[in-house]
């Protein structure tokens, strides 16, 4: 495996691109390996030096201790701009979508980050799209996410207005959501309609923990994904063939990446692993016929494609 990070600041950072088990055959087939790179390496850089701030790090906990009486993480972090994530380069993003640089062009592309949290992910993608649409229910990130220039749509009705992109992007969000099959359903009526793929990224192996409830103060989703096993790579084979596929998506291909937060007084800067999905709506009246492998993995045959790859 290629792997050149120099300084992980005590994190192992041996998986960080690659499943510590076994991948199934259907897994196997549809992964992508993703390599690091100098943008990474630049956060965690970054990430230490506000970590070893002792004056930065005192006023932050301060801060989070004073505001955590009143507000959820999301929105303090929000407020106060801790916390800042990092997922892919705008190289490895291209790579994941076949993306010529030296031929694209972002004019009129659109793009609808869902659950856009304070926009850190999303700025990865802004040099490939004109207008960078974004969801949010938290107040404090809104704000944050206006500030940078995006466009708002309603977090729960969002896929009942007409709009139309090129491609819609949900970064952890699948997990955090109250409704996970909603999100689901939503996903696959607007690509569909806009005839665009969907990248969905989340944490694996799954954990349920929803902060933002318009159906009460449960932190548990209205339905689980349909996930079994315990490791990363367990629950990729059930994400691809338990979620997505019922969905009516067709994983066109995923890869795993380190999902990088920040550090503070403990540590130089925290790792999730990340399995990123590129999903391409399919029409189930069209389906393709399934071929059952000997370790019963359904596979299917590739449909023409619709669309463009992205
Ligand atoms: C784990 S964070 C991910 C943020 C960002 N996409 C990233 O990958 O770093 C989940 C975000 O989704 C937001 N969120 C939760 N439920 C949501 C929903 N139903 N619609 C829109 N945003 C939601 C939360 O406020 C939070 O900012």
């Amino acid at each position: 495996m290629a792997f050149h990070l120099d300084r992980t600041y005590g994190l192992k950072a041996d998986y960080w691109y690659y499943p510590e088990t076994n991948m199934s055959n259907a897994a196997k087939k549809l992964f992508m390996q993703s390599i690091p790179d100098i943008e990474t390496q630049e956060f965690l850089d970054r990430s230490n030096n506000i970590a070893n701030n002792y004056f930065w790090q005192t006023v932050r906990n301060l801060g989070v201790m004073l505001l955590g009486t009143v507000y959820s993480k999301t929105d303090i972090n929000g407020m106060t701009g801790f916390g800042n994530m990092y997922l892919f380069s705008e190289q490895q993003f291209a790579k994941f979508l076949g993306i010529d640089q030296t031929s694209w062009s972002p004019i009129n592309k659109k793009v609808l980050d869902l659950g856009a949290g304070n926009g850190d992910i999303t700025e990865h993608m802004r040099p490939f799209f004109q207008d960078v649409y974004a969801t949010e229910l938290s107040l404090k990130m809104q704000k944050r996410l206006k500030s940078k220039g995006y466009t708002l749509l309603d977090a729960v009705n969002w896929s009942d207005t007409d709009i139309k992109v090129d491609l819609i992007t949900a970064f952890n969000l699948l997990d955090r959501h109250y409704s996970p099959q909603k999100l689901l359903n939503d996903l696959w009526k607007v690509a569909h309609r806009s005839k665009c793929n969907v990248i969905v990224s989340l944490v694996l192996p799954v954990s349920h923990y929803v902060e933002f409830n318009p159906n009460g103060k449960s932190t548990r989703p209205d339905n689980y994904l349909n996930v079994q096993g315990r490791s990363f790579a367990d629950h990729v084979h059930h994400m691809i063939l338990n979620v997505f596929k019922p969905a009516n998506f067709r994983v066109v291909r995923w890869t795993r990446l380190p999902y990088l937060c920040e550090g503070d007084m403990s540590h130089s800067a925290y790792y999730l692993p990340d399995g990123v999905f590129l999903l391409e709506p399919i029409d189930p009246s069209t389906a393709p016929v399934e071929i059952v492998e000997e370790d019963q993995s359904p596979k299917t045959k590739t449909p023409e494609s619709g669309h463009s790859e992205l």
